[in-house]
C-alpha cells in the first residue's frame, strides 16, 4: 500500500473530523499518501480529492462536522457509478480506502470492494449508534449530551408551566439514542423502535404519573418508533384522552448532529482511525474497527451489514423503576 483513500459519507457525525485527523496524520507516520474525497462517493465518481498531509487537519479535531463534506450517492449505487470510481482510483492510484460513515457506507464499500478487489476499512461514525460490531460508533456520545442539555432545558419551562412535553429524537430505527437521553435526562417515558408497549400502556402511565402527583412529564419519542402515530398526532391522543395535560412538541431535528465533538469521541475517532490505517498496511480488507470493553476490534463487513446491533433493553426497566 502506499496511498490510501477517505471519504465520510452518510449523516455526519461530530468527530468525523477527528476521524480524518487520524488517518492523515498516520499515514503520514507510516510515509503513505492520503487523498481525501469530498462528498463521499461523490468524489470518488468524480475524481474530487485533494491530497492530504500532516498539517493540512491542523486544528480540526475540535470541530462537529466534516471538512471532506458527507453525502449519501445515489450514482455509486449503480455499476456505472462504482466503474467510473475505480478509474479514478486506478489512476490516482490509490490501493486501499478507508470509509468513515454508517451501514449504507458499508454496504456500498462492501459491493464495490469485491467488484475491483479493492481493500476497504471501515470506521463507524454516526450518531445513531446502529452498527453492529462496536458498542460505540463515533458521534453517538457527542448527540447524547446535545440532547440530553436540551431536555434539561425543556424540562426547565415543562415544570414552570406543568406541561407534558413531547421530545422526538434521531435514530433513524435504532433506540440508543432514545433510550440512553431518556434515562440520563429522566424522562417518564421511552418510546423506541425495538419495544413498542402500546398506547394504552402510554395512557396508564401517564395517568398514574398524575395521581402520584406529578405535575409536569417528559416522554422521549425515537423517531423510528412503531407506536402508530407521529409526535405531533400522539400529544393530540393524550390530551384527547388525559385532557388535564398540557401536551407540547418538541422534534430537536438536525441540531443532534452537530457541535464539539465530546473527548470520548474524539478519543474514540482516534483510536479507530489510526487501527484502519495499520490494517490497510497489514493487508487486511472488508473489515470495519469497533470498540469492544475499551479494546479496538474488526469485525468482518458482512456481519456488519447483516447483522442489528442490540439495545440493552435492561435500560427499559430502570426507566420504569425510576419514573415511579
Ligand atoms: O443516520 C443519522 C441520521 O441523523 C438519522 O438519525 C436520521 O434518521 C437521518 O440521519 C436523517 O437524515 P438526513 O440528514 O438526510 O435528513
Amino acid at each position: 500500500i502506499k496511498r490510501i483513500g477517505v471519504i465520510t459519507s452518510g449523516g455526519d457525525a461530530p468527530g468525523m473530523n477527528a476521524a480524518i485527523r487520524a488517518v492523515v496524520r498516520a499515514c503520514s507516520y507510516y510515509h503513505i499518501s492520503c487523498y481525501g474525497f469530498y462528498n463521499g462517493y461523490n468524489g470518488l465518481i468524480n475524481g474530487n480529492f485533494e491530497e492530504l498531509d500532516a498539517r493540512s487537519v491542523r486544528n480540526i479535531i475540535n470541530l462537529g462536522g466534516t471538512f471532506l463534506k458527507s453525502a449519501r450517492s445515489k450514482e455509486f449505487r449503480t455499476k456505472e457509478g462504482r466503474e467510473k470510481a475505480y478509474k479514478v482510483l486506478k489512476k490516482e492510484q490509490v490501493d486501499g480506502l478507508i470509509l468513515i460513515g454508517g451501514d449504507g457506507t458499508f454496504t456500498g464499500g462492501q459491493i464495490f470492494s469485491r467488484e475491483y478487489d479493492i481493500p476497504v476499512i471501515g470506521v463507524p461514525g454516526t450518531i445513531d449508534n446502529d452498527i453492529y460490531g462496536t458498542s460505540h460508533t463515533i458521534g453517538y456520545d457527542t448527540a447524547l449530551n446535545t440532547v440530553v442539555e436540551a431536555i434539561d432545558k425543556i424540562r426547565d419551562t415543562a415544570s414552570s408551566h406543568d406541561r407534558l412535553f413531547f421530545i422526538e429524537v434521531m435514530g433513524r430505527d435504532a433506540g440508543f439514542i432514545a433510550l440512553n437521553t431518556g434515562i440520563g435526562a429522566g424522562a417518564e417515558e421511552i418510546l423506541i423502535p425495538e419495544e413498542n408497549l402500546g398506547l394504552d400502556r402510554l395512557l396508564d402511565s401517564l395517568e398514574k404519573s398524575r395521581r402520584s402527583g406529578k405535575n409536569s412529564s417528559i416522554v422521549i419519542v425515537s423517531e423510528g418508533d412503531k407506536i402508530g402515530k407521529n409526535v405531533f398526532q400522539l400529544a393530540d391522543y393524550v390530551k384527547e384522552n388525559l385532557p388535564y395535560y398540557d401536551a407540547k412538541v418538541t422534534v430537536l431535528g438536525h441540531i443532534q448532529r452537530g457541535g464539539i465533538p465530546s473527548c470520548f469521541d474524539r478519543v474514540l475517532a482516534s483510536r479507530m482511525s489510526v487501527k484502519a490505517v495499520e490494517l490497510l498496511l497489514d493487508g487486511q480488507k472488508n473489515v470495519m474497527v469497533g470498540l469492544k470493553d475499551d479494546d479496538i476490534i474488526t469485525c468482518p463487513l458482512d456481519d456488519v451489514i447483516h447483522e442489528k446491533p442490540k439495545i440493552n433493553k435492561d435500560l427499559l426497566r430502570i426507566s420504569e423503576i425510576l419514573s415511579t
